[in-house]
């Protein structure tokens, strides 16, 4: 339990800085540590308050959100750890350095895990003090400038329905747009949920337009008896049902596009028959010996190895090569992990304003999770996580402990075996270990972990010292990279 006593020093400052301060809240029970603070950031970019006792900060941080908070661990009469839970629990967006004179590294570990953004050993040096609030004001800029850029970059980064900018998506944007005004067949693929539909939508609209018919056939969903009556349609007494003439779903999309989702279900028998329809524009309803044209561009989707199926007999091969000439190949989610800030504000943006809540934002440590995270169901097991987040949340912010269990629990333990290693050996390691994925390429590098390149040039800087526990090489860094000046 906090127990707490009333002062507060607020009053004794804030001093302020620059024009765009931001405010900065010491909450330290030795007064002369906030005064260091306050003198050392004069002339900084920081509007600095201080309390000396829990509760005057509990109530500060509700009453002005500041920006950042200093907190002391060790204050009389207060646990250290639920405080930075209550703090946190407070204003989920504010950012908790800690500093303790009785450092060890179990707790800034567990400090770091409940949310702490880095966290300073006493007596406070000020000078890391300041190279932290230096990195903590880059990446202030970085996601002021990334929320701004979000909404622009939804507007410019997206084709029909589907959004992205990783490089892996700009490709598949490309190979849409040279296709959709040309083809007659085309195949997506990609594993579930990775938008396979939506660039079936959206060939279909580049190319014919809202005005004419896409019409969707699962081949999952029909059963096999009434596979080719549903997709070419029937004559009237063609089987004991078949009551009145009937249209099927080619005929259905005539003028526009059939979209056969699920091809890898199609059943053998029909196979010949869709052959036809993709070679000759042609069908044949049920119970008549009269082809008819049909003038439809078809688009089929499968997340199954189609070649495997022609091995194993189960997809006539001359049907594989006609489906298969135009394929557009769908990037798995983990693939392009730089597109999840994107879709995150664009789906956050949907649920807030389909449910009325004001869930506009994920904190720095929900972010890291999902990062981190493999999302086995592509986008849709993204859509539907901010789903429930918006829906059962009613704060600004979604964190953390809003998320699903299996996402927070993904990451967060340390392994047993994992050595034990500070923030900045931390960082460090993470940092080449992002270099070696992407070849090297800094600029590629700074992208995904979120920093600007000046930061990254430091961090490898730093490693240059030596510093203990980053055992990786550094892997050599070209200028030449993809993405420019690396
Ligand atoms: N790039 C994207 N941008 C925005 N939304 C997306 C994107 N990719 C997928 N989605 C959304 O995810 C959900 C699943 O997309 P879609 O149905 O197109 O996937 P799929 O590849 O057809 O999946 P399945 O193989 O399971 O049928 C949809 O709600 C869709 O709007
Ligand atoms: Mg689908």
């Amino acid at each position: 339990m906090l127990s707490v006593n009333q002062v507060d020093v607020t009053e004794s400052h804030p001093r302020t800085t620059g024009d765009c301060a931001y405010d900065l809240l010491v909450s330290d029970d030795d007064l002369v540590a906030i005064e260091l603070v306050a003198a050392a950031l004069e002339g900084e970019k920081f509007r600095v308050h201080g309390v000396s006792n829990a509760q005057a900060g509990l109530d500060f941080i509700a009453r002005s959100k500041p920006s950042i908070v200093l907190l002391d661990l060790v204050m009389p009469g207060v646990v250290g750890m639920e405080l930075l839970e209550r703090i946190l629990e407070i204003d989920p967006g504010v950012d908790v350095i800690l500093f303790t004179g009785h450092y060890s590294t179990d707790s800034a570990v567990e400090a770091i895990q409940k949310g702490a953004y880095d966290y300073l050993t006493k007596p406070l040096p000020i000078e890391r003090l300041r190279e932290k609030l230096n990195k903590w004001l880059e990446d202030a800029h970085v996601r002021q400038q990334t929320r701004q850029l979000d909404e622009q970059l939804l507007q410019a980064c997206r084709l029909g329905g589907i959004i992205g900018h990783s490089p892996l998506m700009l490709d598949v944007f490309s190979k849409v747009r040279r296709i959709a005004p040309h083809f007659q067949t085309a195949l997506v693929t990609g594993h579930t949920g990775t938008g396979k539909e939506l660039v079936a939508k959206a060939l279909h609209q580049l190319r014919s337009g809202d005005s004419r018919p896409f019409v969707v056939c699962n081949c999952a969903a029909i059963a096999d008896t009434l596979f080719e009556s549903e997709l070419f349609g029937h004559v009237r007494g063609a089987f004991t049902s078949a009551s009145q003439d009937k249209q099927g779903f080619a005929e259905a999309a005539n003028g526009g596009t059939l979209f056969l989702d699920e091809i890898a279900e199609i059943p053998i028998g029909i196979q010949p028959k869709l052959l036809r329809l993709l070679q000759n524009r042609e069908i044949q309803r049920v119970g008549t010996s009269r082809p008819k044209e049909v003038d439809v561009r078809i688009v089929a989707a499968t997340n199954q190895d189609l070649r495997a199926m022609v091995k194993q007999k189960q997809l006539r091969e001359d049907l594989y090569y006609r489906l298969s000439m135009v394929e557009v190949k769908l990037p798995r989610l983990a693939d392009r992990k730089e597109d999840l800030p994107l879709l995150q504000h664009h789906f956050l943006k949907m649920f807030s304003e389909k449910y009325g809540k004001s869930a506009f934002n994920l904190t720095r440590r929900a972010q890291a999770l999902m990062a981190a995270y493999s999302w086995p169901g592509n986008v849709r097991e993204l859509e539907n996580v901010l789903g429930y987040c918006c829906m059962m949340t009613d704060k600004e912010m979604i964190d953390v402990h809003d998320l699903p269990e299996h996402i927070r629990h993904n990451s967060l333990s340390l392994d047993e075996n994992e050595e034990l290693m500070s923030m900045e050996q931390m960082e460090v390691k993470h940092a080449f270990r992002i270099l070696g994925r992407v070849g090297g390429s800094r600029v590629r590098a700074a992208e995904i972990l979120g920093i600007s390149r000046a930061t990254l040039y430091r961090l490898i800087e730093r490693s240059s010292k030596n510093l203990p526990g980053s055992t990786e090489e550094a892997p050599r860094v070209s200028k030449t990279q993809s993405g420019g000046q690396g």
